[in-house]
């Protein structure tokens, strides 16, 4: 039996007592609702205003996409054959595509789609004349409107293009906007798949400030993997250079220890004579200083061994010390060490984890990375600001992809690092890692024909081919002659298609069907998505206007 409208306002009002006893309702509103529920004509009415004080509202981030502008061409890479170059066809083919990333990220889809291992991205984020987004950035600081709502409709496309089995995204990003995109990104890729933030050097010194010298920035990495194991740090291995009867079980060894100190608290116990070979040491190597000591004069800290005297017959026994300009050296070996407070070997693993800290080492610098642009362009220094390290990248690379044939993206390319990063990668392992770079053509005062045509693709010419675009060689890598990195580069412009203003009573997309890809006219969007998909080499040598496979085209 249905209830009586009287019943239907009873139970509402219960419900609401009942909120307010739960303290998830104020009093007050509750009493609002309860007159209005009395003058409620209907049971669904009646419903209806229990619910505005009986459903949560949604609380949490809102963030408001930028619309892209729309119009009615249809984006297209363009290959720009007089930028792009070959060294050896059997090597991998890099891209680098001039132009916004958002149109760029679109076009990935159709061949990258879920196929992308790491995505680096440095976003252009500080008031250092790095465009439109950038100069305003910082201004926005409730909304972050520019920053934020850039970035998002490119996560979401980025997001698409990153392999969900393996695939990592970093994020460079600065202490004012890493509260925020932090949020941004928790959205995009889920709280779930946030991986670490970790700061890095940005420089040594300080600039000279009333308050604090910033000197660092940070690193953001979220992932679509359910199961991300990252790789481990390598320890440095050039400080271990000598080598024993035992190398190949304890590895090579350094010397950079001595078995003296003094600055260990001061016991008799570990101040005493050692012989080896015949000859006597003592520590800090004097022995009436040490009859000084035995006799009191001695400070809280001074000289003793670092090794009691058991410890040191048995690393006699075991070949630990060397001597060098009368001191005792340990051996540091790669493999192993003395067990602390035991006479026994101990053996390490010669790798260990990254941690939150390694970023903070002064290679990692965008001083680093200003050097290394020095020895690709005479001005580099001016030519761009703040570009980063290639090692900062290769490291990134490395810690989370074991794959040697890789896809890498960076659309915020800049002068193209993440190029030179993967670059090195596949020289040291012979690896056939692909890199594909997008960065828009911004016009700045050093780079009037654009940073794309004035810094991206001139640095990766010289780095893979030795020379520059007029075959010269002048500049500092070159004079050292270094081996380039060989491999191949397709460079792209974006570009529309479709003139259809002369095309009267067709839409681009008609024009498109029939001109570029030789069809009268698909039936339906699936259709055609699954054709250019299918289709999508022959396509893209169409677009390109590859002339070989055009003549093979026409010979058909
Ligand atoms: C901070 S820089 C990247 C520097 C780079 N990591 C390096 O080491 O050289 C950001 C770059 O993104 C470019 N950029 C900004 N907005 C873009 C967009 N919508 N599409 C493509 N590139 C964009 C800027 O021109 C700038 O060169």
């Amino acid at each position: 039996m249905e209830k009586s409208l009287q019943t239907v306002k009873l139970d509402l009002i219960t419900e609401i007592d009942k909120r307010v006893e739960d303290k998830i309702l104020e009093k007050s509103n509750a009493d609002l609702l309860k007159k209005l529920i009395q003058k409620a004509e209907t049971p669904s009415e009646a419903i209806s205003i229990a619910e505005l004080g009986t459903t949560y509202k949604r609380t949490g981030f809102h963030f408001d996409k930028r619309l892209e502008k729309f119009g009615h061409n249809i984006k297209y890479f363009q290959k720009n054959r007089s930028l792009s170059f070959d060294t050896d066809k059997n090597k991998p083919v890099h891209k680098l595509i001039i132009g916004d990333n958002y149109d760029a990220l679109l076009n990935l889809l159709i061949e990258y789609k879920g196929k992308i291992d790491v995505i680096y991205i440095d976003p252009p984020y500080g008031k250092d004349s790095m465009g439109e987004f950038a100069q305003t950035n910082y201004e926005n600081s409730l909304t972050r409107d520019n920053l934020l709502s850039m970035l998002y409709p490119r996560l979401v496309l980025a997001r698409q293009l990153l392999s969900k089995d393996n695939g990592v995204i970093f994020c460079s990003i600065d202490d004012r906007n890493q509260a925020y995109l932090k949020c941004l990104f928790d959205e995009v890729f889920g709280e779930i798949g946030f991986l670490f933030c970790a700061a890095r050097i940005t420089k040594k010194g300080g600039k000279s400030t009333q308050t604090i010298a910033k000197n660092s920035d940070y690193i953001m990495a979220y992932t679509l993997s359910n199961d991300i194991i990252f790789n481990q740090e390598e320890k440095s291995i050039e400080k271990y250079k000598f080598e024993d009867e035992f190398v190949s079980t304890r590895g090579k060894y350094a010397l950079t220890q001595t078995l003296d100190y003094n600055s260990l608290q001061y016991t008799k116990s570990m101040d005493y004579e050692i012989e080896i070979d015949g000859r006597k040491f003592y520590p800090g190597g004097d022995k009436e200083a040490q009859e000084q000591r035995w006799a009191g004069n001695h400070g809280k800290t001074d000289w003793v061994w670092r090794w009691s005297k058991s410890a040191v017959e048995w690393g006699i026994k075991e070949k630990m010390f060397v001597i060098k300009n009368d001191r005792i050296y340990t051996k540091s070996y790669l493999n192993c060490r003395k067990k602390t407070g035991k006479n026994e070997i101990e053996w390490i693993d010669p790798t260990k984890a990254y941690t939150t800290l390694s970023f903070l080492e002064n290679p990692y610098s965008n001083d680093n990375g200003k050097k290394e642009l020095d020895t690709i362009f005479d001005n580099g220094n001016q030519l761009f600001k703040n570009p980063k390290p290639s090692i900062l990248i290769s490291t990134l690379i490395k810690m989370v992809c074991n794959n040697t044939n890789a896809k890498i993206l960076d659309f915020f390319a800049g002068s193209g690092t993440t190029g030179q990063a993967v670059l090195e990668l596949n020289k040291a392992d012979s690896g056939n890692r692909q890199f594909i770079l997008c960065t828009n053509n911004e016009i700045t005062e050093t780079n009037p024909n654009g940073i794309a045509l004035d810094v991206t693709s001139k640095r990766l010419k010289r780095v893979m081919t030795g020379r520059c675009y007029d075959n010269s060689c002048d500049f500092e890598l070159a004079r050292k002659k270094f081996t380039p990195y060989g491999e191949n580069l397709n460079v792209y412009n974006i570009s529309s298609v479709a003139n259809f203003e002369k095309t009267t009573g067709k839409t681009p997309f008609d024009v498109i069907d029939e001109s570029l890809y030789g069809k009268q006219k698909f039936s339906t969007i699936q259709e055609k998505i699954e054709w250019v998909c299918d289709n999508f080499e022959k396509t893209q040598k169409l677009v390109e206007n590859d002339l070989e496979y055009i003549k093979h085209l026409e010979e058909k």
